[in-house]
């Protein structure tokens, strides 16, 4: 047995564990390394993703088993392997996607229906979502769809909108279990989870046929091993000690030995789950030199029933804790479970399953955060708390008292918590619990309370009252005036008003406070208590106390939230009958890599094999938004471990001036800085942790100058980059005289972080040969990335070879701001002659490469009485941030997009480019386009409103028709949007709802519905015209196998599927004879970016081309030998002479248009949608459920409608994100405070619309694009637009309660705060904002 003091000199503790199935003998197991790295650096597993570092998106989800002697049982749970310390591994068993199944070996269950059911589509998620998944299966073969909900509260995906996901994983479910294809007449009882919703119409197949699965047979799993078995019988509770460079691991085997420990190291990190410690270390470069875990420890594990609650050891996990609470739940008696179910209410929200599963209820505690979710319920409750020391123990209620500041409690440093004592409720106490987020899965709340009150026996009169609230102040609180005011007091309407206006008094906020959301959280904790109210009156009423009754209108207010698991419907036009089997255009036919990514076997990136003598890069970044540098001291950093050498801007050869269109930016800036996040210079290493700490030493001084932020202030300081570009069609003062009444308002539109589940991420590898360099780069525009490089090694572009194999996600970001990374990279390697990787941590990824632009828009509109819009004057300002990049043609399509969908006679739009010192803004997927087509809703639902007219009517009244002419004049043939809007309140059976959410509104005060149709109209088209064009290569070899190369780039979206399809389609062979092994730019030069919607058209066209050529070439021995096979022709082909290698090319025709003269096609063609969304609000907390959304899209023939209706839902998650979730924050100094997915929330899997149909319009084949089909990867983002306006309908359904009624202004994202606060009524009263200008905000709409 090892001695656990950090000896100097002595052997440290071998660690011992199995990674699928292999044993694993760390001699020198790190306390600094995670799982993740050891995996990916150590074992080369690289099927397990790094998405953030912090727990937050589920990427790099494995699952662990033990053997726990004590129960003598086999526990197996997932968990985040990026906080999982490989220190804690010490005999358990870890399995990864690896493990599992593999497309050479076999694929398991789980891998295979993700990727039948079109669950992949970048797949970076996947690997993560299939260990979250397994996990479940191994401990419930048979789970209900709700566990499946559970077990996804941790996971991300970026991509698919989740239905598919859903929809696969249905089919393991008692819900869902599948006959095997026994089920009907013809075929499986499933078709895609949607056939007994399905019309009669809809002829088309499932998307996916679960008769075709393999069953999942659970005595075929990977079995626990035997070795680890007989070790962990012998020695589970071993004193282990692991020493790394700067930290050491003791893992105590005793109580006593840990209580020595701690008395022996005061300044000893205990850690169990390290949630929350991991976070520390990796995000404030904490370094803690003793680790204490106590983990194994069985009083520290113990649960203990006693006559007046239960005690819980401090390492408990959540998930522990969960279930034991709710076998109680189940047993006790009602009235004594108030305070169990209060935590249950709180653990159904506490982060995502992979961190429950670790996170320890005492490391909740000593954490002290103020927004601790479960601190507020043991405060209400009146928990008590042992803690202890070398020389003994002490009790200590948890009150106010415990914490004494913020993230301090009084703990002595020698202390330590054992245990947590909760109490059963007494007879005649209600206890309650709420917790308010910007998202409900896996988010940090914004105020979290918890509510106890007892009252006297058969009476009303408050005995006892403690109101806990976090969010509120520096630590958990009790408003403890408040609560003594009411004490005796009986529980009545007068009571509430006091309560209200004490609470209002007694928890005011600073307005400068960190968190902000002032206003929203003082109201918060008015509007939490006056449930609260509600609920309890509700008790009492029913033990038959005499109370007041809750209004039947007020009912809603009491009610828990409970999810309710999302029905789908996806239609699609099937492929006329009789096509040959081998011609899969219009097929739902698989992503060609979903299953490589589903077993982590394809590659990305930063998957490829460390080279030899490899180096890593770690940028160093500028703190302050605008200053000049004045020096950098790089000496620290160069003397630092591992130090291969500092770059700067002296350092590159070639030209520091980089930028996509103007070279606006520098590679290394020079002399001073535009932005937080501006690239200075980077240390390269010989790995990433000793890069990154390096970089963290570089000392800089900068001379601040004032920076300008936001819209606001550029608009206020005329910071404008040129030309301001405007668009004028009519005769706009003949048109506002026409108008029978004029109004004018304004709405900003926040921005978006892409949030592609793979950072930004490049490897450069110096060939060794006249200056030429290999480039791997996660980025969607080779070609750029090649130009960008060279320019900056000041070489040709023809010694610069970029490969681009796949990205885990694209959406705009990876267009342009790839080349930041990857032209510093190319230097480092360029430099130093050696290979050269960085993948930016996602907080670096966040900082450095800016996101959607936020707009501001600002509108004048004239119309008729009728609701005829007839004149438009819109300026637009964008947030271009502190280089031009894109912004110019983003600015272009939004003025394309500024009437949306609506014919307006006389119109004027302008654009300003504010130059910010915010990091550059870029593209993102729909490139203006929804930002432009928003404030068009925005004017068109006050036009509505201002009438007192249904908003529906005016949009439809507005609509374009046939042949009318769009303001850039372009005239609209093939308009199908009639059509969609028409199939769209069909199918959504608007006309019901509408009657519905009318009579839900008058039968409800504090929640209400809201409803909306939202048409589209999208240009398909680069507007830059020169990018309208695009490249094949095609490659028959002899034994008739096809290599395919074209100019796009695959990051999910399915574009080499499609290409490989309309391949197959040409030559007339199966695709299974086609591959495409990566885009690179000495197959196809010159390149466009993957952007645009555009790639499928372009490429396919230049696909289409290259095959025909080849196609020409055989069809000579195709006549000579007709009844011979492809191979015989193309043998015989080839021994002819025959080149069988052929380029194709396409350019869209007839593109051109002149901003001065107005005039030219601007666009190919259009894609059309509508839209109809139903939500439900809570007036209370801001909270809102996404009901319903039918979704009418055309796509032309769809070239893969899997892929297409992938694209669609995929589309409209993200738009549902920017419209009503995502909110980046900046201080008023320019720097972004959300850099992860613990303050930046994406959808997750609880916000997909609890019905979701999804139909893509029949009989609409587009002559514009190849096989007919339509672009359709931005135009349906913008159709979460309709959850924005079912929101702004809610919305006016609350305030008229409170006699409001015309247009108001509401900006994007609809949040929780902004709903909140607009549902005006006498809460808000009590909490005004205060007066701008009079206090510094801690964020500010940039
Ligand atoms: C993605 C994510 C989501 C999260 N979501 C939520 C959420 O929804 N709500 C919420 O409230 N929190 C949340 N957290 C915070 C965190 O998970 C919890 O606070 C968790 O309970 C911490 O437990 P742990 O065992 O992981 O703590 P650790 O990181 O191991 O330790 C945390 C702290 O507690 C101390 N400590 C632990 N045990 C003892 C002991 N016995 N005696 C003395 N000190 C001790 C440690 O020294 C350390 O300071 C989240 C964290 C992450 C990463
Ligand atoms: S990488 Fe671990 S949760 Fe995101
Ligand atoms: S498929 Fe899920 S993130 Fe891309």
């Amino acid at each position: 047995m090892a001695d656990s003091e950090p000896r100097s000199g002595s052997e440290p503790d071998q660690l011992v564990f199995f990674v699928n199935g292999k044993k694993v003998v760390e001699k020198e197991a790190d306390p600094e390394m995670n799982l993740l790295t050891f995996l990916r650096r150590k074992l080369g597993l690289t099927g397990t993703k790094l998405g953030c570092a912090e727990g937050g998106c589920g990427a790099c989800t494995v699952m662990l088993s033990r053997y726990d002697p004590a129960s003598e049982q086999l526990l197996h749970y997932a968990v985040n392997a990026c906080l999982a310390p490989v220190c804690s591994l010490h005999l358990v068993a870890v399995t990864t996607v690896e493990g599992i199944g593999s497309v050479a070996r076999k694929l398991h269950p789980v891998q295979e229906r993700l990727a039948r059911s079109h669950g992949s589509q970048c797949g970076f998620c996947s690997p993560g979502i299939v260990m979250s998944m397994y996990a479940l299966l191994r401990n419930r073969p048979t789970p209900r769809m709700a566990d499946v909900e559970e077990a996804f509260q941790g996971n991300l995906c970026r991509c698919t909108g989740y239905r598919p996901i859903l929809e696969g994983f249905k089919t393991f479910t008692v819900e869902g279990a599948c006959c095997g294809g026994r089920g009907r007449e013809n075929g499986c009882c499933l078709t895609n989870g949607s056939a007994a919703d399905k019309t009669s119409d809809d002829e088309a197949p499932p998307l996916f046929s679960a008769a075709d699965f393999m069953p999942l047979d659970p005595t075929q799993e990977v079995i626990f091993p035997p070795e680890l078995m007989t070790l962990s019988k012998g020695q589970r509770s071993q004193s282990l000690c692991f020493r790394g460079d700067r930290s050491t691991w003791l893992q105590p085997d005793s109580l006593d030995e840990f209580l020595r420990l701690k008395w022996k190291h005061p300044n000893a990190r205990v850690v169990v789950g390290n949630t929350e410690v991991g976070i520390e270390v990796k995000f404030k470069n904490t370094v803690y030199p003793i680790i204490l875990s106590p983990t194994f420890i069985s009083e520290l594990n113990a649960v203990t029933h006693t006559e007046d609650g239960i005690v819980f050891g401090a390492a408990c996990t959540l998930s522990h804790m969960g279930a034991v609470l709710r076998q109680a739940a189940d047993a006790l008696p009602p009235h004594r479970t108030e305070v169990f179910l209060a935590i249950l209410e709180q653990l159904r929200w506490f982060a995502g399953q992979q961190i429950r599963n670790v996170a320890a209820v005492g490391g909740n505690i000593m954490t002290a955060s103020p927004i601790s979710d479960l601190n507020p319920v043991f405060m209400a409750a009146g928990c008590r708390l042992t803690l202890m020391d070398k020389d003994g123990s002490r009790v200590v209620q948890m009150d106010d008292g415990f914490f004494t500041s913020y993230r301090r409690t009084i703990l002595r440093p020698q202390e330590v918590l054992l245990s947590v004592h909760i109490p059963y409720s007494k007879k005649n106490q209600f206890v309650s619990a709420f917790k308010q987020s910007p998202r409900r899965e896996d988010d940090i709340s914004i105020v979290t309370a918890a509510m106890s009150v007892t009252f006297t026996a058969g009476m009303n009169v408050v005995e006892d009252l403690r109101l806990s609230y976090g969010g509120m102040a520096a630590t958990t609180v009790l408003a403890k005036q408040t609560a003594s005011r009411l004490l005796g007091r009986p529980w009545g309407e007068e009571l509430l008003q006091d309560a209200c206006s004490s609470l209002a008094e007694e928890l005011s906020l600073d307005p400068s406070a960190p968190g902000g959301m002032v206003t929203y959280r003082r109201t918060l904790s008015l509007s939490l208590f006056y449930k609260f109210y509600l609920t309890v009156l509700q008790k009492l009423r029913l033990q038959g106390v005499a109370v007041d009754d809750v209004a039947s209108n007020c009912l809603t207010a009491t009610e828990v939230y409970c999810p309710q698991t999302p029905t789908s419907v996806q239609i699609y036009q099937a492929v006329p009958q009789g096509r040959s089997q081998d011609d899969v255009v219009g097929h739902p036919m698989m992503h060609l890599s979903a299953m490589k990514q589903a077993t982590g076997e394809a590659v990305y990136c930063d998957d490829i094999p460390l080279y030899e003598n490899e180096l890593y890069l770690s940028l160093i970044t500028s703190s302050k938004a605008h200053a000049r540098i004045l020096s950098v001291d790089a000496a620290a950093a160069e003397s630092s471990s591992g130090v291969v050498c500092c770059l700067f801007a002296d350092d590159i050869p070639g030209s520091n001036a980089t930028g996509p269109i103007e070279y606006d930016e520098t590679v290394l800036a020079e002399g001073q800085v535009t932005c937080v996040g501006h690239i200075i210079g980077a240390v390269v290493a010989d790995t990433q942790l000793h890069a990154q700490r390096a970089a963290r030493a570089v000392r800089i001084q900068y001379e601040e100058l004032p920076p300008v932020v936001t819209i606001q202030e550029a608009i206020a300081a005329q910071s404008f980059y040129q030309p301001t570009r405007t668009i004028q069609k009519g005769d706009l003062e003949a048109g506002f005289k026409q108008a029978d009444h004029i109004l004018e308002g304004e709405i900003h539109i926040g921005g978006q972080e892409h949030f592609y589940l793979e950072t930004n991420v490049t490897l450069a590898v110096p060939r060794g040969e006249d200056g030429e360099i290999e480039l791997f780069v996660s980025t969607q525009s080779a070609s750029k990335t090649q130009v960008l490089v060279a320019k900056a090694l000041g070489i040709p572009a023809n010694r610069v070879l970029v490969r681009v194999k796949r990205m885990g996600g694209g959406f705009g970001g990876k267009e342009s701001r790839t080349t930041v990374l990857s032209t510093v990279v190319a230097v480092a390697a360029n430099k130093l002659k050696r290979p050269v990787r960085c993948m930016l941590d996602r907080d670096e990824d966040m900082l450095v490469t800016g996101g959607r632009h936020p707009f501001y828009g600002k509108y004048k509109v004239g119309f008729l009485n009728s609701g005829k819009v007839v004149a438009l004057d819109v300026s637009y300002y964008s947030n271009a941030g502190n280089s031009k990049d894109l912004s110019l043609s983003i600015m272009e399509r939004a003025l394309f997009h500024m009437e949306n969908s609506y014919s307006v006679a006389n119109v004027r739009g302008c654009g300003f480019l504010c130059r910010t010192n915010l990091p550059s803004n870029t593209a993102f997927r729909g490139f203006g386009g929804p930002q432009g087509m928003m404030v068009a809703e925005s004017w068109i639902t006050d036009v509505a409103q201002s009438l007192g007219r249904s908003a529906d009517e005016v949009r439809r009244l507005n609509l374009y028709k046939e042949g009318e002419l769009t303001p850039y004049n372009q005239i609209l043939d093939h308009l199908t949007l009639d059509r969609c809007w028409d199939e769209c309140l069909s199918r959504s059976g608007y006309q019901q709802r509408r009657a519905a959410v009318e009579l839900y509104n008058r039968q409800n005060r504090w929640t209400k519905r809201g409803l909306a149709v939202v048409p589209t109209k999208f240009g398909i088209s680069f507007t830059a015209v020169f990018l309208n064009q695009a490249g094949a290569l095609v490659h028959i070899y002899t034994d008739g196998s096809v290599l395919l190369t074209h100019g796009g780039t695959e990051m999910g979206q399915g574009l080499h599927t499609k290409m490989v399809q309309v391949a197959s389609r040409v030559l007339g062979i199966p695709c299974s004879k086609i591959h495409i092994t990566e885009t690179s730019t000495n197959t196809v030069p010159n390149t466009s970016p993957t952007a645009a919607s555009a790639s499928s058209d372009l490429n396919g066209g230049a696909v289409q081309n290259a095959c025909e050529t080849l196609v020409k070439r055989l069809e000579p021995y195709k006549a000579k030998n007709p009844k011979g096979s492809w191979e015989d022709w193309v043998t015989a082909a080839y021994f002819d002479r025959v080149n069988l290698s052929a380029n194709g090319f396409y350019k869209t025709p007839d593109l051109g248009y002149d901003f001065d003269s107005n005039s030219g096609r601007v666009f190919n063609y259009f894609c059309y949608g509508v839209a109809c969304s139903e939500v439900e609000i809570d007036c209370l907390t801001g909270a809102h459920k996404n009901l319903s959304s039918t979704i009418v899209m055309d796509v032309g023939h769809s070239l893969n409608p899997a892929i297409d209706i992938g694209q669609v839902e995929g589309g409209f998650m993200q738009g549902l994100g920017l419209f009503t979730l995502e909110e980046l924050h900046y201080s008023p100094q320019g720097v972004l405070l959300t850099r992860g997915p613990g303050s930046y929330k994406i959808p997750a899997f609880g916000d997909i619309p609890t019905q979701l149909t999804v139909s893509l319009l029949r009989d609409a084949p587009n002559n514009k694009a190849v096989f007919a089909s339509k672009a359709v990867g931005e135009p349906p983002l913008f159709l979460a637009a309709s959850v924005f306006y079912a929101i702004k309908d809610a919305i006016s359904a609350a305030r008229s309660e409170s006699g409001l009624s015309g247009p108001f202004r509401l900006d994007s994202p609809a949040s929780a705060e902004r709903i909140r606060n607009a549902c005006s009524d006498r809460f808000t009263k009590l909490c005004p904002a205060a007066e701008p200008g009079t206090f510094v905000p801690w964020s500010v709409q940039v």
